[in-house]
């Protein structure tokens, strides 16, 4: 039987590669398109020799051009850490606005089905906890968060627009912070950022008091959500993220555990418009997709830890963040 064919964008990436992963473990044809912007090609050299994987260097922010039938299309093109949109926000709003358009556009052409990787950063700092995905979200559209937030807030309704008015086939899932190994370790995302710290025998920075909240969920869950969103007939967003919400300070505490650094915790200024709290409502994900995440944090977090202790030591040398404020993201 002809092999189901799969565009995954951004599939340089941390979750995109992982996506590549999990649609060649599905034995699809994979098609992985990335400008490596912020993506690595190391995180999908090992797929390059298979006869169902070829890579496309393009930015979809300009036209899309796939030869070829298409089933799937799974746009996760977009700078995604704070660090990196404030380093280039005019491609950030460029990505999730023309080149979701691009995409939208290419998905009628095939009669693909199209999922977007839409974020937890739709709601802004929440007024709710957790955020359920009917709340429509506090979000400051001038603010540096605005390049992302808004952007991705676009993304949904162009996406939604797709459906309703040409009958698209769409899924947009909403992802709440998710670590795993392939993570860029000075992407200034806050568990990278903690675990760079303690190898580099740095304190640990906590941005504001440590009281703000996050709820991490392990890359494996998360792609089985996506995995089980796309193939569903539900088209309205899903929350897809891990419900268990701990404060950074105690989450300082725990990587401080783990990598048993003799660091302590330091604390600075709280970035503008930086969440309080983060906490997904998955109850939309237990119904429908009858999902719900695996990984404990102490075994998803060990793994991660592995992963960063065994990469080459210049990949500890922060050269990244040095003249941009950190989130804790
Ligand atoms: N990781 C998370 O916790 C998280 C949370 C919410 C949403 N998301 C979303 O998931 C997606 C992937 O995030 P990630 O964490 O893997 O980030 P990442 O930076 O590791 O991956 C993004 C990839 O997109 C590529 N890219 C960016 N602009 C592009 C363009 N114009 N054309 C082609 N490729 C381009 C980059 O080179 C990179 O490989 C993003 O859309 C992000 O907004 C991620």
């Amino acid at each position: 039987m002809e092999r189901k064919r799969v565009l995954i964008t951004g599939a340089a990436g941390f979750l995109g590669s992982h996506l590549c992963d999990r649609f060649i473990k599905e034995d699809y044809h994979v098609i992985a398109m990335d400008n490596l912007i912020t993506g690595d090609l190391q995180n999908i050299e090992h797929l390059f020799s298979l006869e169902n994987f070829e890579f496309c260097h393009h930015d979809v922010s300009k036209y899309v051009y796939v030869p070829g039938k298409l089933d799937y299309i799974l746009h996760f093109a977009s700078p995604a850490s704070p660090i990196d949109y404030l380093k280039i926000p005019i491609q950030t709003l460029k990505v999730g606005s023309l080149g979701t358009h691009n995409l939208l556009g290419l998905a009628k052409n095939k009669n693909a089905r199209m999922i977007i990787a839409s974020t937890s950063e739709v709601y802004g700092d929440p007024s709710v906890n957790p955020q359920p995905e009917e709340y429509w979200g506090n979000v400051n559209p001038v603010g540096p968060r605005g390049v992302y937030d808004e952007a991705k807030r676009f993304q949904e309704a162009m996406t939604m627009a797709y459906h309703t008015f040409h009958g698209l086939e769409t899924r947009i899932v909403r992802i709440f912070n998710t670590y795993g190994p392939r993570m860029r370790l000075n992407d200034g995302r806050v568990l990278p950022a903690f675990i760079g710290q303690a190898l580099r025998g740095e304190d640990l920075t906590v941005f504001g008091d440590g009281s703000q909240t996050r709820s991490f969920c392990y890359v494996d869950d998360l792609v089985e959500g996506i995995y089980r969103l796309l193939l569903s007939d539900y088209s309205q967003p899903v929350n897809i993220g891990n419900p268990d919400e701990i404060t950074i300070g105690q989450f300082a505490e725990e990587i401080i555990k783990l990598t048993g650094t003799t660091q302590k915790v330091i604390y600075k200024e709280l970035p503008t418009d930086d969440p309080k709290q983060r906490r997904p409502d998955i109850t939309k994900a237990r119904a429908i997709l009858d999902w719900e995440p695996k990984v404990n944090r102490a075994d998803g977090l060990k793994i991660t830890y592995e992963y960063f202790k065994n990469l080459p030591a210049e990949a500890l040398v922060n050269k990244e963040h040095k003249d941009f404020t950190t989130y804790n993201r």
